[in-house]
């Protein structure tokens, strides 16, 4: 492996059924590299595979074939398995199923306390983490009083302050409103721009991938697109046939060159898809 993947899996393999003779491929040979300190986008239709390679990069689900790696540790190993899971947080759907306490605070102290690390460091980290996700002044508190997006911040502190290299998120705004999600978002890119952690964020919102290192775009168990989000999206007809949609800018271009046009479908933002119209008209 190269030592700057944080993770590597090699030809990974995973069915749910054991019955060999319903045996349905849930991952079929999934090899992928993710550099440290990267934000990876996940997009895939339902069934596609998305949670069960989640599951396998912190040690939930292990391998049937394959390998998968973390930084640098097999996650067959069982030895290595509390481990992988410092190194690789992972951040689910639903906020009201992470937490387990009566007060925000208490919450986030939850995993370091499991991890056994003194009082006084915790306290550190619990307000360093909260102060990440911009909800310390809610330390004090009841979880479930807040709303769907600061409970997923909450429970993303939580996870922060196990000081974790990478967090895996499986669709963490699924359960959000508009502006739950934006702030959910803009909490994990911070993350990874400020303090270097890599994120894998599992999303059906394109509009989620647009900013992200590297959009993967998994169909049956298999990735079947891996590249800028740019270069994934501007392969519109491909990415239709997947089920999925193409965000809007490059959805405009499209239609613009069927009508003649020949703008580039790399224009991903809304700043250089208006440059890009406003060029051909200047
Ligand atoms: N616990 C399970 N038992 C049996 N089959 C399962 C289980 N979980 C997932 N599967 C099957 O494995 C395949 C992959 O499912 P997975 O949940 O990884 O997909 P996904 O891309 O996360 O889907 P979604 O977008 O709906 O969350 C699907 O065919 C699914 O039906
Ligand atoms: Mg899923």
């Amino acid at each position: 492996m190269k030592d700057k993947d944080i993770i590597v899996t090699e030809n990974l393999r995973y069915s749910y059924v054991s019955d060999v003779s319903k045996r349905e491929l849930a991952l079929d040979g999934i090899s992928l590299n993710i550099k440290e300190g990267s934000f990876v986008a996940v997009l895939g239709h339902n069934g596609s595979g998305k949670s069960t390679l989640a599951k396998h990069l912190n040690a939930i689900l292990l391998p049937e074939g394959g390998k998968v790696y973390v930084a640098g540790m097999d996650s067959s190993d069982e030895k290595l398995v509390l481990e992988i899971r410092r190194q690789v947080g992972m951040v689910f759907q639903n906020p009201d199923n992470q937490l387990v306490a009566n007060v925000v605070e208490e919450d986030v102290a939850f995993g370091p306390e499991n991890l056994g690390i003194e009082p006084s460091e915790i306290r550190r980290r619990v307000d360093e983490a909260l102060k990440l996700v911009g909800m310390y002044e809610f330390r004090n508190h009841a979880p479930h009083l807040l709303s769907g997006g600061q409970k997923q911040r909450v429970a993303i502190a939580g996870i922060i302050a196990m000081r974790p290299r990478c967090i895996v998120l499986d669709e963490p705004t699924a359960m959000l409103d508009p502006v739950g999600r934006a702030e959910v978002i803009k909490t994990i890119h911070d993350l990874n721009r400020n303090q270097g952690i890599t994120v894998v964020l599992i999303t059906h919102h394109m509009a989620e991938t647009v900013d992200a290192d590297r959009l993967i775009i998994m169909q049956d168990g298999k990735i079947v697109a891996d590249g800028k989000p740019s270069e994934v999206f501007s392969r519109v007809e491909e990415i239709k046939s997947y089920g999925l949609d193409v965000p809007d800018t490059t959805e405009l271009i499209y239609e613009l060159n069927k009508e003649g046009f020949n703008l580039p479908l790399e224009a991903l933002s809304v700043e250089e898809c208006a440059q890009a119209i406003y060029a051909v008209f200047s």
